[in-house]
This record gives C-alpha cells, structure tokens and sequence, in this order.
C-alpha cells in the first residue's frame, strides 16, 4: 500500500469525519462542494478545511470546490478502508456481541471471522453466523487464518494475558475496549476505546451549564 505517513496524526484523527460527512453528500448525489459549504456542514473553518485537503492532493480548484467523490476516495485509501482487514474479538458478552452484530464495520473491509470465550456456555454458539470458539483455540485459529486485528472485550484482568497471546499469535493491531492500558510491542498497534471518556466530558458540559 502507498504511505501517507507524511500526513500529521491530527490531520488523520479528523478524516473520519470528512469520510463520514462526504459519505452523506455522495448519498445525497451531491458531486461537488466548497470549503465553505463543508465548514458550514462540519463546524471546521474553511482555512482548516482547505489546509487539511491539501495534504493530500489538489482536489480543490478555485470557483469549482472539491469533487466529493474523488476525495471521498482519497480518504477511504488513506485511512486503509480499501483494504480487507481479518478479525477476530475476543470476550464475547455483551459488548463482544455487540460489536458482532453491528455489520457496517464488515462494509469498510473489516470481516469478523471468530469470537472467542471461556464461558461454555457461549462456546458452540454463533452471532450473525460467526461462531464463538473456546479460547483455547486462538493461537491455532490466528496461525491458520492469518488474523490482523484482535478485539478486546474481555474483563480489564485477562485483557493484558490476551492481549500478549494475540501477539505471539502474530496479530498487527488490538482494538482496546478493556479499561486498561495495555504494553504492547513497538511493531503492534493498538487503538483504545473508552466510551466512558466520551460520557465524562458530557457530563463535565452538563454540569458546567450556567442554568443546571
Ligand atoms: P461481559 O461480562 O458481558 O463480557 C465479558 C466476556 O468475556 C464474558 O463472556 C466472559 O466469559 C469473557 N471472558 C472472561 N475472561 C476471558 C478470557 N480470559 N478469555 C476470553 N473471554 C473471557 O462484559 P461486557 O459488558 O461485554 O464488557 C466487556 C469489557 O468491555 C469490560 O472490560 C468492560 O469494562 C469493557 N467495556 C468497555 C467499554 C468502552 O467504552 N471501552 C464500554 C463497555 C464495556
């Protein structure tokens, strides 16, 4: 794949916001827009909108605006959604289920293969038609599909145990929803989730409302 690591962290951490607003417009059958429009649309400035365009390409030209689906592209290829990604999440609860039932993730690349558990109880059963196996089986099951990418759902106490098993298993990247922080190898990548994060600064707004 082409790099983009020239690209600033905090340009990349803002795509999925263009990819989700110009997904909308293409919905929409809107062809081009302007960085006004998109400012507008987005809550960006129009001068951040133009600067962070510009580190990939000229798709904006002056009096026409940007071709919303070459940039949409563009992004989908920058942010790797034009790759198949091979995933396996393990911890299959509420959460784990969760994730597995919710199918548009399969439409960006990302295909769930297998769950895994300790639980009985859930071992044997499927979710959608992904089964979940004994987690006993998951360095055998990673070695022979070739898995990228482990979901952690599992209790914060196994989430490191697992964590180090998916790596000598030879995952490259771990998605984090454990409420822990995981050490991990340099070469690994792992992303965290915390709903809670998000919840805390709603309720910090909520709190700090002049009127409460
Ligand atoms: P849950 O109790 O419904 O599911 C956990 C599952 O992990 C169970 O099925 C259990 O049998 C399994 N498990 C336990 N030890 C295991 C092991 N060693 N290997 C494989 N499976 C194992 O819990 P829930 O609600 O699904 O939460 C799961 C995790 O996600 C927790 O750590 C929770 O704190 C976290 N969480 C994180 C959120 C976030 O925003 N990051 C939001 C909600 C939950």
């Amino acid at each position: 794949a082409k790099s983009y690591k020239s690209i600033s962290m905090a340009v990349i951490r803002r795509l999925p916001k263009y990819h989700r607003y110009l997904k909308e417009l293409i919905d929409k059958e809107v062809y081009r827009i302007s960085s006004k429009e998109l400012s507008a649309m987005m809550g960006f400035t129009a001068s951040q909108i133009r600067q962070d365009l510009n580190n990939f390409g000229g798709f904006g030209q002056q009096g026409y605006g940007y071709n919303v689906e070459e940039l949409y592209r563009e992004i989908q290829k920058i942010l790797g959604l034009t790759i198949t990604y091979r995933t396996v999440i393990i911890g299959s609860g509420n959460l784990g289920q969760a994730i597995a039932n919710y199918t548009n993730f399969q439409k960006y690349g990302f295909k769930l293969l297998a769950l895994f558990d300790t639980n009985p109880k859930l071992i044997g059963m499927k979710i959608r038609d992904v089964p979940v196996f004994d987690i006993d089986e998951l360095q055998g099951f990673i070695d022979e599909k070739q898995v990228d990418i482990g979901i952690i759902c599992t209790p914060k106490e196994f989430a490191q145990d697992i964590a180090n098993k998916l790596i000598k298993a030879g995952v490259s990247a771990i998605w984090n929803f454990a409420p822990i922080d995981l050490r991990v190898p340099e070469h690994v990548i792992i992303e965290n989730v915390h709903l809670s994060d998000s919840l805390f600064i709603l309720s910090y707004l909520l709190s700090n409302q002049e009127n409460l």
